[in-house]
């Protein structure tokens, strides 16, 4: 939830520092802070608000030109957003500062130690709880890395904790659980971050930490050790994108850019993963097809946009595998006490890889000897580590809070594991898994077409700035489509939106329509079942009580046209493959909508990017 970042080596580090926040306040902006150490002492600056109070605040008492720092953008979990509760938290001896991402589920206790002893805390956090324990540490003689394998033995929870100590100016220590830490490796100087946008400016040479691992750092390198100071292996990897990649673009929000980008992300999730007939190509995943043949279950687990991509997967997955699909929301999935044996398979879905939630959600499926594929965003995030294989969304960095180019790269992953299963599992001839393929692989210039057609959908966001309230109807993997438009309504636009199974309107919700309600209809393609059809009543039931509906149907669909106040024509697609073209009006409307009422698109208010806390 929190951006930090640490540098050591020939630059100014409260430069490189402060433009790293700036790549990574999308994590969280409730307040920001840097330390450096100058002749023997640290010198912090810190303030509540976004980096830019920060940055006045460093114009208003500049911090010295040094070669080692610390910085962190924060989303409050304990300890509201003020300049106390900001990082980095100093020791009580001054030798320590300390910068941490996640939550310490123990901190009462050891504050209560603390007070106990006389440490006095400064702030209401549970980052300071560390800082002053390793302060103790180092007072007490300790060396810094043994400091923090020491008092990092101590803590529950999740955290990604990165210290100086006054007295050694050329080092850098962290440490991580449960939360994510990559190292970044120059030429004579060394960065260690949460994610690789803090520097990839300055190095595309990249080092993953595990669990439980603490990484000492100079200018020079960095040695990785476990909590007990064995010696543990990283993982060094290259990152694939440039910084532009990270930037808007011309854009006026990375979420508008990152809309745009969705026929590449389709796209470049779908190279390379089937051949010219239409056969999946996914050695990637390199588990056995025995394995998948013996799967009698799957379970789907995530959080949020991720979690409805599970749900358009489900429709999928079942139809072609013919294997019983649940999609479970990942923070209440192990507390159900699921039923799950050596022969289910778990997929996670995650752009982040590091949602706490979806985390422990696959821990404990491993730990009942689960299968757990990861379709994941994010090249050395935790989530794909702690799975047993990773189906690599092609999306390009999404920095916008509220995700879309996430979501499709998403579904289609899923497309491409359910087609996957279905070849091993031979519940579907070739030719016919080629055909699915075919039309999988065709979308991206229909996703262009939607992308193309947009006005109609910039000029109804207009007639929405006084709306109270939104509902969204879909049938199938419509309904989906339908929880996703009202979700991006909520985040971005702060409009109260709610979406239903079209069928289940009439089951209650339908009371809530009067004259006026805004709907969103999502119309399955006419043609051979009844669901079209079906949606089409359900549009005349509401209109029938002065709903003002605005339908998204295949395009030359005469039927609906009598029901619709107005109409968005998508290209026609299979009814499964629909959330491709059908979300993407919705993901708009929520973007135009809220740059109307003026809201901050990327950075919306409460929320963060990766929800690394549970
Ligand atoms: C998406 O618009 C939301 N910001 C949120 O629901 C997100 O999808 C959810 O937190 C899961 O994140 P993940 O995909 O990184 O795990």
């Amino acid at each position: 939830m929190c951006g930090i970042i640490g540098y050591v080596g020939p630059r100014v580090a409260r430069d490189v520092v402060v433009s790293g926040l700036r790549r990574m306040e999308y994590r969280g902006y409730d307040s920001a802070g840097v330390a450096v150490i100058t002749d023997g002492a640290l010198e912090v600056r810190k303030k509540a608000g976004k980096i830019g109070n920060l940055i006045a605040e460093l114009d208003e008492a500049p911090l010295p030109d040094t070669e080692i720092g610390i910085g962190h953008t924060r989303w409050a979990t304990h300890g509201g957003p003020t300049d106390a509760n900001a990082h980095p938290h100093v020791s009580g001896n001054g030798r320590i500062a300390l910068i941490h991402n996640g939550i310490i589920e123990n901190f009462a206790a050891l504050r209560l130690e603390l007070e106990t002893r006389g440490v006095a805390l400064a702030s209401q956090t549970d980052t300071e709880v560390a800082a002053q324990l390793l302060g103790v540490e180092v007072g007490a003689g300790a060396d810094l890395a043994d400091a923090m394998r020491t008092v990092c033995r101590r803590l529950e929870g999740a955290f990604t904790l990165v210290a100086i100590d006054a007295t050694q100016p050329d080092r850098l220590v962290a440490a991580r659980r449960n939360s994510p830490l990559v190292v970044g490796v120059g030429e004579g100087e060394s960065f260690v971050a949460s994610d690789v946008s803090a520097f990839i400016e300055f190095t595309r040479n990249a080092v993953e930490l595990g669990q439980d691992q603490v990484v000492d750092v100079s200018r020079d390198g960095f040695t990785v050790t476990d909590f007990d100071g064995s010696p543990a292996v990283s993982h060094p990897f290259e990152v694939t994108w440039d910084l532009s990649a990270a930037e808007k673009a011309g854009y006026d929000w990375f979420m508008r850019k990152e809309i745009f980008e969705q026929p590449k992300a389709v796209a470049d999730t779908l190279l390379g993963r089937y051949t010219t007939d239409g056969a999946l190509k996914l050695d990637e995943l390199h588990i056995p097809e025995a394995e998948l043949r013996s799967i009698d279950k799957i379970i789907i687990v995530a959080c949020g946009t991720a979690y409805y991509a599970g749900l358009v997967a489900k429709y999928a997955i079942e139809h072609w595998t013919r294997v019983a699909c649940e999609v479970e929301i990942a923070s209440e999935f192990r507390y159900r006490d699921p039923i799950i044996t050596r022969s289910t398979l778990v997929v996670t879905i995650s752009q982040s890889g590091e949602t706490a939630d979806t985390l422990m959600a696959i821990r404990h499926a491993r730990e009942q000897h689960a299968k757990v594929i990861a379709i994941c965003n994010t090249n050395g995030s935790t989530i794909p580590r702690e799975s047993d294989a990773v189906l690599y969304t092609h999306a390009g960095p999404e920095i916008g809070v509220a995700s879309t180019k996430g979501f499709l790269t998403q579904v289609a992953a899923c497309y491409l594991l359910g087609l996957y299963l279905a070849q091993v599992r031979g519940t579907m001839f070739g030719d016919e898994i080629g055909r699915w393929m075919g039309e999988l692989a065709a979308t991206p210039p229909l996703i262009q077409q939607v992308l193309d057609g947009l006005d109609p959908i910039k000029q109804l966001a207009a007639q929405f700035i006084d709306k109270k309230s939104v509902l969204f109807l879909g049938r199938h993997v419509g309904y989906p489509v339908a929880l996703e438009g009202a979700l991006k309504l909520k985040e971005i636009a702060y409009l109260h939106a709610e979406g239903f199974p079209a069928g289940e309107l009439k089951h209650g919700p339908i009371a809530l329509v009067e004259h006026g309600t805004p709907i969103f209809v999502v119309v399955p393609p006419q043609g051979r079942d009844q669901l079209h059809d079906k949606v089409v009543s359900n549009i005349q039931e509401v209109r029938a009580r002065g709903a003002l509906t605005v339908v998204l149907a295949e395009e030359g669909d005469a039927e609906v046209e009598p029901y619709a106040d107005v109409i968005f024509a998508l290209p026609r697609v299979s009814t499964l493959l629909q959330p491709l073209v059908a979300t993407i009006p919705l993901q708009f409307f929520a973007c135009e909508l809220a740059t109307l009422k003026g809201y901050d698109v990327d950075q919306p208010r409460n929320l963060a990017k990766s929800v690394t806390v549970e």
